[in-house]
């Protein structure tokens, strides 16, 4: 299967990119690297040989249309976007220039190509607000309470649109909190990333809010299985599948769990809640299980213990400012 990766060089991205080439297809990365690591693409550039090429290139530059057109794809697995949610409530115009406008080029490319498949990452912790019940199913009305919430849901509108009027047939995995290797424990998103890497470090943890806010937490090798099944799925498999675990964890039951698995006991600091963040999420995955054949496979506590593993093999120390998580 030939196939293009846009976010080739991030956290998910780049997981994804090793499971293609794992499984032996072409694999065409584009990423303009800002927050994505050409390094998370090392091993694969080592062993891939001519079956993967990586472009650094911004997915609203024109020219992303001319990669489509000479990788001549089957699928197109669109994961680049901008990912900070606390930045797209201080600038939301950059937000939704990157998620809105972005992806309407990455449709724009694959229309002139004819490719149909697209596979989307979308954010199934963001996209429904606040439900009344959990976990919550694909039914259930989008409401989406931050500039990232709704830029990544507009970007689902549009692949509806294009699905309607050009017959493709995008695939959107609304995915849970992803967690694991190669997520980044510097910025702001990653909650077991960071607190995982400040705690191996001997530094404080900030939990915001009273830390009862949850969420349901996804291992990223289980998300990529569901983005490669998704990528051979027959044509009638499209629409919206749920990608997470449905279980919620509690903020300060992750801080106790990764804790436990370092032998540390120090309570951590906590810190007002943060505008435009749901309080519960947990996503009901049972129509991934019934359509896509997808299961989650790596318990939180397993998950906790290789991210673990994997920071500990990381050289570059933690920031010593309180990293906001
Ligand atoms: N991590 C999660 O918990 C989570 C949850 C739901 C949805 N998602 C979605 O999954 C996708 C991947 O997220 P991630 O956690 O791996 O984040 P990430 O920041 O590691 O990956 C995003 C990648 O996209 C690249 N990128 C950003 N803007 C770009 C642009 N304009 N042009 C080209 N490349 C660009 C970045 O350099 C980065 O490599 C995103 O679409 C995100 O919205 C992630």
């Amino acid at each position: 299967m030939r196939t293009v990766v846009t976010g080739a060089a991030g956290f998910i991205g780049s997981t994804l990119v090793d499971r293609l080439l794992a499984e032996g297809h072409h694999v065409v990365g584009v990423d303009n690297l800002s927050t994505g690591l050409a390094a998370n693409l090392d091993r694969a550039r080592r062993h891939a040989g001519a079956r993967l090429s990586l472009h650094r290139l911004d997915i609203r530059a024109p020219q992303f249309g001319d990669i489509v057109t000479e990788a001549k794809p089957d699928v197109v697995f669109h994961l680049a976007a901008h990912v900070d949610l606390r930045a797209s409530v201080t600038d939301p115009l950059h937000d939704a220039g990157c998620n809105v406008l972005g992806t309407i080029n990455v449709l724009e490319a694959c229309r002139r190509t004819g490719v149909e498949r697209i596979v989307y990452a979308a954010s199934g912790g963001s996209r429904y607000g606040a439900p009344s019940s959990l976990p919550v199913s694909e039914g259930v009305p989008a409401d989406p309470l931050s500039p990232y919430a709704a830029a990544k849901f507009a970007g689902e509108v549009y692949l509806g649109c294009y699905a309607e009027m050009y017959g493709i047939t995008p695939i959107r995995l609304a995915l849970a909190n992803v967690y694991g290797p190669r997520q980044s424990p510097y910025g702001e998103a990653g909650v077991i990333a960071v607190f995982a890497s400040r705690l191996l470090a001997g530094q404080p943890v900030a939990v915001y809010g009273d830390g009862t806010a949850t969420r349901d937490y996804v291992y990223v090798d289980d998300v990529v299985d569901a983005f490669a099944r998704a990528g051979r799925a027959p044509a009638a498999t499209r629409g919206l599948y749920n990608i997470g675990t449905g279980r919620q964890t509690a903020t300060r039951e992750v801080h106790r769990l990764i804790s436990t698995a370092l032998g540390q006991t120090a309570p951590p600091c906590y810190a007002p809640a943060r505008t435009g963040e749901v309080q519960a999420i947990a996503l009901d995955v049972s129509k991934a299980e019934r359509e896509l054949g997808w299961m989650p496979a790596v318990s939180l506590d397993a998950g906790i213990r290789r991210t673990i593993d994997w920071l500990r093999g990381v050289s570059k120390p933690a920031t010593t400012a309180l990293v906001e998580v």
